[in-house]
C-alpha cells in the first residue's frame, strides 16, 4: 500500500488535475470619479486615473497613468504619442466590455521609459502582431483576467526573442481561461522564459496538457525563475503531459500549488480528496526511498512551497485522518539530498484532522518554518514534529490541539519536546484549557508564545521552562484572578512581555483583592495594562487601578464590620434614645471607615507596624502562638502585604542599639499598643517602660487579658484603661484559653484607631 504524508505529494507523477469551472466574476465598468475633474480624470495615490477617456495631455508630473473603462479598438499608434506620454513608466488598462476586441500593433512604440504594463480586460481576444514592440525597457507584463485571450497568439508575439527582452515578471492569472483554447505549456510557452524572468504567475489557468520535458534538454530555460504560481491551475489532458526528468530550476526559491486539486477528477485528487481515501488506518512497517528525480529534482533549491486547501473548500472536504500508523520511513538515497533547502511549509485549510502516525522523513531536516493553522486539528504524533530538528516556527493557529490534552495528555506534553530551535509558536484558538507543566521545557529558545483565544484558566509561570520567552499572549482566554505567587515569578525576568486583555477578571470579593494587587503589581509586565477589565459585584466591568484595590480592601474589612454592627446594635439604639441623630451616628462610622482606608493604605505602602506588643517574658509562649501568629497573619491579609505587621522588640530591634531608642523607634511606626495583662505582668519594670512610652507618643493602648486577672493589683494606670477602654479577652475553657472574640474583629478595630 502506497502511504503518503502531504508533502509526498510533490513526488508524485501527475500533479496538475483537470478541472471544469466557469468564470462568473462579474465586472463593471461602473466607476465613476469622486471628484470633479477635468475630462474624468484625478489623481489617485500618484497615479493619473481617467475613466472612459484617454487624454492627450498629462499632467506634467506624472509618471503612472490607468485608463479604465477604455475600449482597446479606439487605441491607435497614436493614442499614447506625445503630450506627456512618452514620460509614462506605468501603465494600466483596464475593460469589461463585451464585444470580442483587438490590440493593434505598434500602439506602445511611443512609451520609451514604461517599464510596468497591465492589460487586464475581460474581452480582449487578440493581440495583433507587434503589440509589444518598442518596449525594451518593460519588465513587468500582467495580463491577469484576460479570459478570451487566444494564448497561441500571445506565445506567437512571445516567439520573437526582440520582444520583451527585459521581463522580469509576468502575471498570466485566469489568462485565457474561458475559451477552450488549446493552452499547452510546452516548449513554446517554456520559450517565454529565456527571458530573465523571475515571478511567473500562471494560477488559475485551464491548460490542456504540459510537457516540461524541454527543460532537460535546454537549461537556459527558466534558469532566472525565482517565484511560480500554480495555485489552481487545472490540466485537462494529463494522460499526454511529461514531466522533466533531471533538470533542477537553479534558482526557482517559491512555488505554490495551493488548491491544484481543487475539485479535481483525476487519479491523485482522487487518492488525496475522496472521501474513500482520506481516512487511513494501520500501517506498519514501511520504509520507502524517494528517489531525487523528476518534481523532486526540479523543486531541489525551492525554500518555500505553499499547499494550502490541496482539495478545495476544506468546509465540504471529508476530513484526513491518519491512524495506528507506526514504524513508516521516507527516506532519500544514500548519499543524495532530496529537497534540502526546503525552509518554509504552507498546510492551510486542508482539513488535516488527526496525525497519529509515527513517520519518519529525512528529508525534512533543514525546515524552518511551518504554518498548519485551520485545519482542525486533533492530535499530532510526537515523532512527527521530531522529524523538523530546525524548526523556528509553529504556526498552529485555529485547530484543535485542546480535544489532544483532553485524550493523551502526556503526548500533548512531549508534543513539543524535540524542538529545541523553536523561537515561535502560535496556539491560538485551539481550545487548549491549560499549560501542563513541562509543555515548552524542551523549546529553549522559544521567544514569543501565542495563547490567544484558547480556554485557559490559570496563569502558570512558563518562565520556569522558558526563560527566554520575551511575549506570552494569553489575550481571551478565561483567566479571572492570577497568583501572585506567578507574577512575582515572571517579574523575574524583566523583559518578558504578557498581553491578557479580553479576559473575565473578577474583582468582587474581599478574596480578589490579591489578585487584583498582583495585576497591579504587574503592570509594567502587561502589555495591554489599559485593556483590563474586571467584573465587580454589580457585574460592572472597571478598570483595574488603585482606588479598585482600595474598594476591595473595604471590603475585606466589611466581613469584620458586619460582625460589629451586630454587637453595636444596642449601642445604636441607646444612642437614638440619647437622642443622637442617625446622620451623626453614621457619619461617625464614614469617618471610621475612611480612617482604616487610610490606616491600611499607610501599612500598605510604608515599612510601619499595626500592633506593638508589650508583655511579660513570662508570657513569651502564650503570646508568640495564640496571640501575635493568628494576629499577624489577619494583619497581613487585610492589609495585603508579605511582611510582618506586628512589632515584638526581640525581633524587630536591632542589635546593639539602645533599648530604649529601639522601643521608642518600634512604638512610634505602630499604630496601636496591645498589653497583655497576666498574672506575671504586674512585676515587669520593663513593660511598665514600654507602656509609659505608648504614652507618651499617644497611641492607643489596648489591654489583652489573659485569663483571671485581678485588676487591682495592676498599676492606677491600667487600671484606668481597664475601666474605660474595650478589652481583648483570653477566658479558660476546662483549662485552655480561648479567645472571646475573632481575630478579625480585632484587626478592624486596630485599624479604625491608628
Ligand atoms: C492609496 O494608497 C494607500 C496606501 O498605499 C491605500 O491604503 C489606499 O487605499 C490607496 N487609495 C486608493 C484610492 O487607491
Ligand atoms: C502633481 O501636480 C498636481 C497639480 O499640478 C498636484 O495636485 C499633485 O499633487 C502632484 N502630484 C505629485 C505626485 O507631485
Ligand atoms: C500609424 O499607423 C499608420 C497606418 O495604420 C501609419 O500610416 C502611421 O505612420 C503610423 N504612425 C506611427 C507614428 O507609427
Ligand atoms: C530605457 O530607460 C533608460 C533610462 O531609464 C533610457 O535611457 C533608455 O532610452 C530607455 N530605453 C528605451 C529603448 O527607451
Ligand atoms: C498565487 O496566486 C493567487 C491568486 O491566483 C494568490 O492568491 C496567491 O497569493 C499567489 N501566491 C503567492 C505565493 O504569491
Ligand atoms: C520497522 O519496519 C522495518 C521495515 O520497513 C522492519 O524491518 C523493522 O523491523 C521494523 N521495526 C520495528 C521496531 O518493528
Ligand atoms: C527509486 O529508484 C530506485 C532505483 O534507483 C527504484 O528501485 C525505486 O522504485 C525508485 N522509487 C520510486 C518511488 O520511484
Ligand atoms: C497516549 O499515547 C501514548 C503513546 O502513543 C500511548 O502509549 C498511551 O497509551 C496514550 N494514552 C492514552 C490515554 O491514550
Amino acid at each position: 500500500m502506497k502511504l503518503l504524508i502531504y508533502l509526498v505529494i510533490i513526488f508524485h507523477e501527475n500533479m496538475l488535475v483537470f478541472i471544469c469551472a466557469s468564470n462568473e466574476e462579474n465586472y463593471l465598468c461602473s466607476k465613476t470619479p469622486t471628484g470633479s475633474s477635468n475630462n474624468n480624470c484625478e489623481n489617485v495615490n500618484d497615479t493619473y486615473t481617467c475613466y472612459e477617456n484617454i487624454p492627450a495631455e498629462l499632467p506634467p508630473n506624472s509618471t503612472r497613468v490607468e485608463l479604465h473603462c477604455i475600449d482597446p479598438m479606439s487605441i491607435t499608434n497614436e493614442t499614447f504619442r506625445g503630450g506627456g506620454w512618452e514620460r509614462i513608466t506605468y501603465l494600466r488598462l483596464f475593460w469589461n466590455g463585451q464585444s470580442s476586441n483587438t490590440l493593434s500593433g505598434g500602439i506602445f512604440t511611443g512609451l520609451k521609459h514604461l517599464t510596468a504594463l497591465h492589460i487586464n480586460m475581460v474581452s480582449l481576444e487578440t493581440l495583433d502582431k507587434g503589440v509589444l514592440d518598442g518596449l525594451t525597457n518593460l519588465t513587468i507584463l500582467n495580463l491577469d483576467d484576460c479570459w478570451q485571450l487566444n494564448f497561441n497568439n500571445f506565445l506567437d508575439i512571445m516567439s520573437n526573442e526582440d520582444v520583451l527582452p527585459n521581463l522580469h515578471s509576468l502575471a498570466l492569472r485566469k489568462t485565457s481561461s474561458n475559451n477552450n483554447y488549446n493552452v499547452i505549456l510546452g516548449d513554446r510557452f517554456w520559450k517565454i522564459l529565456k527571458r530573465p524572468v523571475k515571478s511567473l504567475d500562471i494560477s488559475e489557468m485551464k491548460v490542456n496538457a504540459y510537457d516540461f520535458r524541454i527543460l532537460d534538454t535546454d537549461d537556459s530555460f527558466g534558469r532566472t525563475l525565482e517565484i511560480f504560481n500554480l495555485s489552481r491551475i487545472s490540466t485537462f489532458n494529463v494522460l499526454n503531459s511529461f514531466r522533466s526528468e533531471t533538470r533542477a530550476l537553479q534558482n526557482l526559491k517559491a512555488i505554490d500549488l495551493s488548491r491544484i486539486f481543487n475539485e479535481g477528477q483525476r487519479r491523485d485528487a482522487l487518492f488525496w480528496c475522496s472521501p474513500v481515501t482520506r481516512s487511513r488506518p494501520n500501517v506498519h512497517d514501511m520504509r520507502s526511498i524517494v528517489n531525487n528525480t523528476g518534481w523532486t529534482k526540479l523543486l531541489e533549491n525551492v525554500d518555500t512551497i505553499y499547499m494550502d486547501q490541496m482539495c478545495g473548500d476544506a468546509e465540504t472536504l471529508s476530513p484526513l485522518i491518519f491512524q495506528h500508523i507506526k514504524n513508516v520511513s521516507y527516506c532519500s538515497e544514500e548519499g543524495e539530498s532530496v529537497m534540502s533547502n526546503l525552509k518554509q511549509l504552507y498546510l492551510r485549510k486542508n482539513n488535516i484532522r488527526v496525525l497519529d502516525a509515527e513517520v519518519r522523513i529525512d528529508m525534512l531536516s533543514s525546515m524552518e518554518f511551518i504554518d498548519f493553522s485551520e485545519n482542525g486539528l486533533e492530535y499530532i504524533h510526537p515523532v512527527i514534529l521530531k522529524n523538523f530538528h530546525s524548526l523556528k516556527h509553529l504556526k498552529l493557529s485555529n485547530n484543535r490541539l485542546g480535544q489532544m490534552q483532553l485524550r493523551n495528555e502526556s503526548n500533548f506534553v512531549r508534543l513539543f519536546r524535540s524542538l529545541s530551535y523553536l523561537e515561535h509558536i502560535k496556539l491560538d484558538n485551539n481550545g487548549i484549557y491549560s499549560i501542563p507543566p513541562l509543555t515548552f521545557a524542551g523549546n529553549t529558545r522559544l521567544t514569543t508564545l501565542d495563547l490567544e483565544s484558547n480556554m485557559i484558566t490559570v496563569l502558570t509561570c512558563v518562565l520556569i521552562e522558558v526563560p527566554s520567552l520575551r511575549h506570552l499572549n494569553l489575550r481571551n482566554n478565561r483567566l479571572t484572578i492570577i497568583q501572585s505567587s506567578t507574577i512575582d515569578c515572571l517579574t523575574k525576568i524583566p523583559s518578558v512581555e504578557v498581553a491578557m486583555g479580553g479576559n473575565e477578571l473578577t474583582c468582587q470579593k474581599c478574596s480578589d483583592y490579591s489578585s487584583v494587587q498582583s495585576l497591579l503589581k504587574a503592570k509594567a509586565l502587561i502589555a495591554d495594562f489599559d485593556e483590563l477589565r474586571c467584573e465587580t459585584q454589580t457585574h460592572v466591568q472597571v478598570k483595574v487601578t488603585t482606588d479598585l484595590l482600595t474598594s476591595l480592601r473595604f471590603d475585606c474589612y466589611r466581613t469584620g464590620i458586619i460582625g460589629a454592627t451586630v454587637a453595636s446594635t444596642v449601642a445604636f439604639v441607646s444612642a437614638l434614645c440619647v437622642g443622637i441623630s442617625l446622620r451623626r451616628y453614621k457619619r461617625k462610622l464614614q469617618q471610621r471607615e475612611d480612617r482604616m482606608v487610610r490606616v491600611v493604605a499607610n501599612l500598605y505602602q510604608g515599612n510601619g507596624f499595626a500592633v506593638y506588643m508589650i508583655y511579660s517574658s513570662v508570657d513569651e509562649v502564650f503570646v508568640r502562638s495564640a496571640v501575635v501568629a493568628p494576629l499577624n497573619e489577619t494583619l497581613k491579609h487585610v492589609v495585603g502585604v508579605e511582611r510582618d505587621l506586628v512589632c515584638i522588640g526581640d525581633e524587630q530591634f536591632r542589635v546593639g542599639w539602645n533599648i530604649y531608642r529601639e522601643i521608642y523607634r518600634c512604638m512610634e511606626r505602630s499604630n496601636v499598643a496591645v498589653v497583655v495583662i497576666s498574672e506575671g505582668f504586674a512585676n515587669s519594670v520593663f513593660c511598665d517602660q514600654e507602656l509609659d512610652i505608648a504614652m507618651q507618643l499617644k497611641k492607643p493602648v489596648i489591654l489583652l487579658l489573659k485569663g483571671d486577672v485581678d485588676i487591682n493589683q495592676h498599676s492606677e494606670h491600667i487600671q484606668l484603661l481597664y475601666r474605660t477602654n474595650v478589652r481583648i479577652l483570653f477566658e479558660y475553657e476546662g483549662n485552655k484559653l480561648v479567645l472571646k472574640t475573632t481575630w478579625d474583629k480585632i484587626c478592624e478595630s486596630f485599624l479604625q484607631m491608628g
